[in-house]
């Protein structure tokens, strides 16, 4: 893959000479080099191009890199892990920049007593977590790209995941940010404090902005004291309203320590083993709901006592068919691996619709049923699959489309289905964007279908920051400075209509 030069050789020859001036040789990649990882996203649904592609390795450098791009009128894409799952990271129009982080990459202090850690952005998350684990240290985001994805991408995308349930999303589990904006000027807040009132807390808008308003180049994390408990249960259950009244149960008896609750058909695991063919699955295949439970303490407590009475009271009721407690980490792992081969299973296999949906716990069984129903009679060639975070009313369903049919027509049916389910969510009055933000894909969506207010609201805080909307042009919200009205006066006249 090449870089866009239909801009004109002469004039990318001049940015690229001008970045090299402002940042050095090292830091803007070679476009001989192959660009293919920073063109193409993980899934591989979204392939773009751009002018160039830079790889700043010090804070001083984004500033440089970003203040010259803004004179020169070119937009930038900011870029973690590149594991995002709405195209945000991915330009197909080739008029900007990427700015890859992947170099500013540094732990700059693990703080075990005040429970913080001060990061750059393009740490690793799996990387930060298992520094902070050598210090006694927990970072509760959990999430199966965390071997590629970066704190600042997790941050930029407020990404959920396996542990939202006890620890919250990303946002929950940040103290202060170090953020360039898109003039150039940095703005940090890394202070540590766990406390700090003095107004507002100007770091959340930059907190699942898809960097469109500012590239985070720090973080202050917190953490808490590592985990010395944890155990791992495989469930299963004869179906999906069963697994959420046993999610009832459990939170009246061990509320604090539930830190996943993760729901899998059993339709999905044959995809589980296309990641992972020697998967064995803990209890039998037949069973129509498999649930994996979690619960986890800073204490040496006798969870695993706890959670061996929950399940034969459970059995007993009737309430689950089976259940294996993981007897060590290593079988915990195999019980994890299931759930993380489905994302991977999906991507091997091809095309399928994805979605990633929520709403309220008592309302989980009813929408999955509705999804359910709508595939098997309106597109009955299509595979449901259906799991999730079920423990934050999350749930990601997949349709698989049968093999061998034309490509064109699979995408438009594609896009019918993603409409009936975001009409099932909508009328359950759900969120039709739980975890994975908005991006490119389902920005047209968001943009018609969000409270007027809300939409006006992100475009003043774009026009003031970004006037010339150079960040992360397209994704999110469409801005666009020539034609897009004062956004104060669009933010006035929607609430004066209201
Ligand atoms: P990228 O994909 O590179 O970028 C994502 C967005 O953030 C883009 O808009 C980009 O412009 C912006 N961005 C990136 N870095 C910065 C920065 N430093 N400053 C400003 N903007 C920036 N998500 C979940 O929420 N829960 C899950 O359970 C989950 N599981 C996943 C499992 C797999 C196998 C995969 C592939 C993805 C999964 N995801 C999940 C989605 C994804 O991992 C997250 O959205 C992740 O947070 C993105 O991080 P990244 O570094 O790869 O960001
Ligand atoms: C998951 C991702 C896709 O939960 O969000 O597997
Ligand atoms: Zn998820």
């Amino acid at each position: 893959m090449t870089l866009n030069s239909q801009t004109g050789t002469r004039d990318v020859d001049r940015l690229i000479r001008g970045l090299v001036a402002e940042i050095g040789a090292d830091s803007v990649v070679d476009a001989a080099q192959d660009l293919s990882r920073y063109f193409r996203d993980w899934t591989g649904d979204y392939v773009g191009t751009a002018l160039a592609v830079i790889r700043p390795a010090t804070v001083d450098a984004v500033c440089k890199a970003v203040r010259y791009c803004a004179q020169e009128g070119v937009p930038i894409i900011p870029q973690g892990g590149n594991t995002g799952l709405v195209g945000g990271a991915i330009d197909k129009t080739g008029r900007c920049v990427i700015l890859s982080l992947e170099r500013l990459n540094q732990i700059r202090s693990i703080d075990p007593i005040n429970l913080s850690a001060i990061v750059d952005a393009g740490c690793v998350l799996q990387t930060l977590k298992a520094a902070v684990a050598e210090q006694n240290c927990h970072f509760a985001v959990s999430l199966g790209a965390e071997g590629s994805a970066h704190i600042g991408g997790i941050i930029a995308t407020n990404a959920g995941g396996t542990n939202v349930v006890k620890f919250g999303m990303t946002r929950a589990n940040i103290m202060g940010l170090e953020v360039v904006l898109p003039d150039g000027r940095l703005w940090s807040n890394l202070l540590e404090l766990r406390k700090d009132n003095r107004g507002p807390d100007l770091g959340q808008i930059f907190v699942g902005s898809e960097g469109i308003y500012g590239i985070i180049t720090g973080a202050c994390l917190k953490l808490s004291p590592a985990l010395k408990t944890v155990e791992t249960a495989y469930v299963g259950c004869s179906s999906f309203k069963d697994a959420m009244q046993l999610l009832n149960m459990l939170r009246a008896q061990c509320h604090e320590f539930l830190s996943g609750f993760e729901i899998i058909s059993n339709k999905c695991l044959p995809f589980a083993r296309l990641a992972y063919p020697d998967l064995r699955m803990p209890v039998d295949q037949s069973i129509a709901v498999h649930v994996l439970i979690e619960l986890s303490c800073v204490a040496q407590l006798p969870l695993r006592d706890n959670l061996e009475a929950f399940l034969a009271e459970a059995l007993e009721g009737e309430m689950i068919e089976d259940a294996v407690i993981a007897q060590n980490q290593a079988q915990a792992g195999s019980f994890w691996k299931i759930r993380e081969g489905l994302v991977e299973g999906y991507a091997i296999n091809g095309y399928h619709v994805r979605s990633d949906v929520s709403v309220k716990l008592s309302v989980i069984p009813n929408l999955i049923e509705q999804l359910e129903a709508m595939l098997h009679q309106d597109f009955p060639h299509w595979t449901p699959q259906t799991y999730g975070h079920a423990g934050d009313g999350n749930v990601h369903f997949i349709a698989v489309p049968p093999k061998g049919i034309d490509t064109q027509k699979t995408y438009e049916t594609g896009r019918d289905i993603e409409a009936a389910i975001f009409r099932i969510v909508d009328d359950l009055e759900g969120s039709f964007s739980a975890e994975h933000g908005i991006g490119r894909t389902k920005r047209d969506r968001f943009c018609k279908t969000s409270d007027p207010v809300r939409v006006a609201l992100l475009t003043a805080i774009k026009q003031t920051i970004d006037p010339a909307g150079l960040l992360n042009p397209d994704c999110l919200i469409r801005y666009e400075e020539q034609t897009c009205p004062k956004a104060s006066v669009v933010l006035a006249e929607t609430l004066r209509d209201i």
